[in-house]
């Protein structure tokens, strides 16, 4: 393969203040280095878990498939495809198929390795038989359950020494493995609750969410809620269990997210939406907002994107409207939350769980 020699400016554009944060990881580097040394041009290379566009960036002369399973991957690649004057590369969802087999794929792992092996289901269903996955890794994050599942669908799955703390592994040789289901179904409170291998809380429902689920106060005139960071629905479903007329709105920024709350909730007064943000909503504006937001990302722990949609929800509530959050004590929101809003009280709390509710 050519030798790549350009380089491209890559930002995080996920509003994060924390300068020590990087747009990419010595993984992705060694997984570039490894593709350029490739000797055969592959026809379709597909990229996995390319958070902020560095590995599409820079293998972009390939014309890639960019896998998007985040909204904001999505948005922070296209900025910086923009900046660095490229063409926009195609975007595929997970599971949705390709128009052409795939004969090279790379996989930087995600934190999940349910979502690793639906990526690599998704990979081998749609591939030649010549496929070739090159997978990267931070040696701090390995676990021997990767190369258990790799290992499941490839005969052959070799390892690289190890180069700045970062590790590659090549699989080849695909097996004919029987095609899994890859949804998993929760129960809680006599309802059971799909969700797609990878999203949020994949043996239970979150103890957070169990216990905001037990405090959270709706009112009879609640006309219109929005359950932020919606997860596989289960907040929605529960406030629409006590409250079945009450038009409700669902967002995540996990595409799997989403497409499992489908699966979980629909009806006229449902509407499913698939953001990082609260830009969809210009003119709605809510009675209640209930959340038990995110904050950690991979293996990132970041508030900012939270309090940024706190700032948010403050102008899509109706007046008199308000928010309600879970979170963990030691997240201290409180010192964020009093400067936004007119009232924030503590609805309950435990020796792990607080609630506030912060009133427009
Ligand atoms: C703590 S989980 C809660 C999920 C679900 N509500 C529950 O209680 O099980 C947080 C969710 O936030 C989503 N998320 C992360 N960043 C987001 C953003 N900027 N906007 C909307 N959702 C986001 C994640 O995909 C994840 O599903």
């Amino acid at each position: 393969m050519k030798k790549l020699d350009k380089t491209f400016e890559i930002q995080r554009h996920d509003f994060s203040k924390d300068r020590s944060l990087r747009p990419h990881s010595a993984a992705d580097e060694y997984l570039l280095s490894n593709i350029n040394a490739l000797q055969n041009k592959p026809k379709q290379i597909t990229i996995y878990n390319d958070r902020f566009g560095y590995l599409s960036c820079h293998l972009n002369q390939y014309n890639p498939n960019v896998i998007i399973t985040n909204k904001s991957q999505q948005k922070a690649i296209e900025l910086n495809f923009i900046a660095n004057n490229l063409k926009l590369p195609k975007f595929v969802y997970p599971l949705s198929g390709y128009d052409k087999a795939i004969d090279l794929a790379i996989v930087k792992v995600p934190k999940s390795l349910a979502l690793f092996e639906l990526f690599l289901q998704d990979i081998t269903q749609n591939s030649t038989k010549e496929l070739t996955v090159v997978i990267a890794f931070m040696t701090r994050h390995f676990s021997p359950k990767l190369i258990e599942i790799a290992e499941e669908y490839f005969e052959l799955v070799t390892q690289s020494k190890a180069v700045k703390k970062s590790r590659i592994a090549q699989l080849s040789s695909k097996k004919e493995v029987r095609k899994k289901d890859l949804i998993d179904v929760l129960q809680f409170r006599n309802q059971d609750y799909k969700q797609y291998w990878g999203v949020f809380s994949a043996k239970h429902i979150d103890y957070a969410t169990q216990y905001f689920l037990e405090h959270l106060e709706l009112k009879a005139t609640d006309e219109t809620v929005l359950d932020l960071a919606s997860g596989n629905g289960v907040i929605a479903k529960s406030i629409l269990t006590k409250s079945p007329n009450t038009e409700i709105h669902l967002i995540d920024d996990s595409y799997l997210a989403v497409e499992s709350g489908k699966m979980n909730l629909s009806g006229k007064n449902i509407y499913h939406h698939f953001n990082n943000d609260l830009s969809d909503f210009q003119d709605q504006k809510f009675d209640l907002i209930a959340t038990n937001p995110p904050f950690h990302f991979e293996y990132e722990v970041n508030i900012n994107i939270t309090l940024r949609l706190f700032k948010e929800c403050y102008r899509c509530l109706k007046d008199n409207g308000n928010l309600q959050v879970v979170a963990s004590r030691h997240l201290n929101y409180l010192t964020h939350l009093k400067p936004l809003f007119s009232t924030v009280e503590v609805l309950a709390k435990n020796d792990k769980f607080i609630i506030y509710k912060c009133v427009k």
